[in-house]
């Protein structure tokens, strides 16, 4: 090119090599791909090939020849214009890139040099294309890591070996400092629980090149952990990954609202599983509580039915007895055989009136002298008794505990229930067994059946037999009165129903054990009181139960009673045993006899259970006027209404034998003898009766 620079060059070239052609060497310069021209000192466009033509949008007619000025009006305040007069005036090279303004403002690389004879030779190219892509490239980084510096989370990207190249504003926000380009000082941000579990996932992750994730607490500028979740994606190019973006995203909040939302789920699990078994065992117990409130209902009708039933019988069985008595008085030693029929007909009362005991026990109307009792005692008092009943084909044991709970109870009463248990335990036994008759103390929960006692401390007397055991079918059944499964004759289904009575009425209960093919135990709970067992013996109390007072002739006795052939009988006996009875079929004329004749009345003897005034209104108002007046109530079903009456005074249950009338009679006279002299009178029989209406 040192030729076009002088004309003693160019002739050198000419000398060394044969001389080019015009054309050849407008061919080497079509060829170059750069758009090449030139221009004399005076700015005219000398030549220009192809290429700058074509970029130029121009012929060569149109520029070969003209000032550049001319062709390309207004450049001159462009830069490669001024490049081109800066060339001129200095003769030195530029190169610049740089916007043209004649080709519309494109990008072109420019390379200015000087020409032949003061003139320029400017090669250029066209490099808009790269310009803007570099341009986009660097505003879309720009952008990307605006984008990055306005995440609320730290973000960061990274090589492949870990090693960071960016980091944005908010992890130096998080931890405060410049670091973390190396994965050795990112980890050393993590808490030390955690870095293994983030380092293993990190490895697994570049591994397969895919992305993952892990939770990890991460060290504030201010020392404090918190939880992060960090999750690590490749960014991929040509479907390998090039670099890394992770993030951390802050999820302590979260985490410490969620344990607080599990701690919560699960108290309100725990409390509403809590009201859930509450709610059960209500429905249980009122379940319970109503079946037994139906089977109380249930017996309670029973219960006044047969009452009632006991009561009109015990008032025709004291009739038929005491006249029985009476007959039998009169014809002994005057007709002996006759009197031994009679004393068949007394037994069969008895019979009747044991009948009507029953009744009552069942209702639980019967009277009761309860005591405190040793049941140790009662069940060797038993021993033989049981032994003559059940016969030698059963073994009877008896099994006492040690250290026995006492308990209240009546004694005969307490009798029967184990005589009726022990005929059971019998009858289950056809072909023979044990019978084992046992106490012990028990400390009770709440009761799984109705005739179970409710919670407390009970002494207790079981019955247990090593018979066939009681089918479920008919478990539920047994305490019903006349529940029987005996043959017709046998049984009359009221033993057990006695038994419940009598332990219920002693604030007791009872319950059956059974297993079929293993045996029965039924046991009787009675309530526990003070002290360990040492009341007084079985046979001190009946000794002192059966004392008799010594009868002894009286003034007059008021009898009252609204049944006569009861009053009648009552009559008869009390005139046999020596005294004078004045009879009122009520309590009013009962009152009006003791105004008209006070001195006379030494005993009142009257029915609980009278229409108009019962006996506890009349005793009331007898002692206004005889305040010491002895009172001896006569009763079908005394307790209950003995109780209802609030009557503490001498209660003799119908029906009655002479005997126990005259024992009741002078237990009564002796206790108010202190009150007053009794002067003897002679027997005699008044009669009084309201007027009744035809
Ligand atoms: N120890 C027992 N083993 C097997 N079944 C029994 C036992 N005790 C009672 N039972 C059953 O319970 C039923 C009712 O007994 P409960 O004592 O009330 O009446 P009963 O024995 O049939 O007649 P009663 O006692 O009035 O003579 C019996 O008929 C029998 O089926
Ligand atoms: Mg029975």
């Amino acid at each position: 090119m040192r030729g076009y620079r002088s004309g003693e060059g160019r002739q050198e070239l000419k000398a060394r090599s044969p001389k080019p052609s015009q054309k050849a060497l407008a061919d080497v310069l079509e060829a170059i791909g750069d758009a090449v021209y030139a221009m004399d000192r005076r700015e005219r466009i000398l030549f220009a090939n192809r290429r700058a033509l074509e970029l130029w949008e121009k012929t060569a007619d149109a520029v070969i020849g003209q000032r550049l000025l001319d062709v390309f009006p207004g450049i001159e305040d462009g830069e490669p214009y001024r490049a081109y007069r800066s060339v001129l005036s200095t003769g030195s090279p530029l190169q610049l890139e740089t916007v043209a303004p004649a080709l519309g403002g494109r990008w072109i690389g420019l390379d200015v040099r000087p020409g032949p004879r003061g003139g320029l030779v400017v090669v250029f190219r066209d490099i808009d294309d790269r310009k803007r892509a570099e341009t986009a490239q660097r505003e879309s980084e720009e952008r990307f890591r605006s984008m990055l510096d306005a995440l609320p989370q730290m973000a960061f990207i990274f090589h492949g070996n870990g090693e960071a190249i960016y980091l944005n504003r908010q992890f130096y926000n998080y931890i405060g400092r410049e670091a973390g380009a190396t994965p050795a000082e990112r980890d050393r941000l993590i808490h030390p629980e955690e870095r293994a579990r983030v380092a293993a996932a990190r490895v697994s992750g570049f591994k397969s090149a895919s992305e993952y994730a892990v939770e990890a607490r991460i060290l504030r500028h201010d020392g404090a952990y918190r939880w992060h979740r960090i999750h690590n994606r490749p960014m991929r190019v040509g479907g390998r990954p090039a670099l890394w973006l992770g993030t951390a995203v802050d999820i302590d909040d979260i985490r410490r609202t969620n344990e607080l939302l599990e701690e919560r789920v699960a108290e309100r699990t725990a409390e509403l599983e809590a009201a859930n078994r509450r709610l059960a065992t209500q429905i249980e117990e009122r379940e319970q509580a109503e079946a037994q409130l139906r089977q109380a209902q249930r017996v309670e009708v029973i219960g006044q039915l047969t009452a009632g039933i006991a009561h009109d019988f015990n008032n025709l069985l004291t009739s038929i007895m005491g006249n029985i008595e009476l007959l039998q008085g009169r014809l002994r030693g005057v007709d002996e055989r006759s009197a031994r029929l009679l004393s068949g007909a007394l037994t069969a009362t008895e019979r009747g009136a044991s009948l009507t005991a029953q009744l009552l026990a069942f209702s639980r109307q019967q009277r009761m002298n309860p005591e405190p009792v040793d049941l140790n005692r009662v069940i060797y008092g038993m021993a033989s008794l049981l032994h003559s009943t059940i016969g030698a084909s059963i073994r009877i044991e008896l099994a006492p505990a040690r250290g026995l709970w006492r308990t209240l109870a009546d004694i005969a009463q307490l009798e029967l229930v184990l005589l009726n248990l022990a005929i059971n335990a019998r009858d289950a036994m056809p072909y023979g067994g044990t019978i084992t008759i046992a106490t012990g103390n028990a400390a009770l929960g709440s009761p799984d059946r109705p005739e179970e006692p409710p919670p407390g401390d009970y002494a207790m007397v079981s019955v247990a037999d090593t018979g066939d055991g009681i089918p479920s079918g008919i478990l539920g059944k047994v305490f019903d009165p006349f529940f029987t499964t005996k043959e017709v004759g046998k049984g009359s289904g009221l033993g057990l129903s006695q038994v419940l009575g009598v332990a219920q009425q002693l604030g007791g209960g009872v319950r059956i054990e059974t297993k079929i093919g293993a045996g029965t135990t039924v046991k009787v709970f009675l309530p526990r009181i003070g002290g360990i067992a040492a009341g007084k013996s079985v046979a001190v109390a009946r000794a002192h139960r059966r004392a008799e007072v010594q009868s002894r002739r009286t003034g007059g006795i008021l009898l009252v009673d609204d049944d006569d052939d009861v009053r009648a009988v009552a009559a008869a006996m009390l005139l046999d045993a020596g005294h004078t009875v004045i009879e009122a079929d009520s309590g009013s004329v009962a009152l009006q006899c003791l105004d008209r004749d006070p001195p006379h009345v030494d005993l009142l003897i009257a029915d609980i259970a009278m229409p108009g005034m019962s006996g506890g209104e009349l005793a009331r108002a007898a002692r206004q006027s005889r305040p010491g007046l002895p009172i001896l109530f006569i009763s079908g079903f005394a307790d209950l209404a003995a109780h209802d009456e609030g009557i503490t005074e001498m209660v003799l249950q119908k029906p009655f034998r002479a005997e126990e009338l005259h024992a009741k009679v002078a237990e009564a006279l002796a206790q108010s003898a202190e009150v007053a002299g009794l002067s003897p009178a002679p027997a005699a029989r008044r009669s009084l009766a309201e007027p009744r209406p035809e």
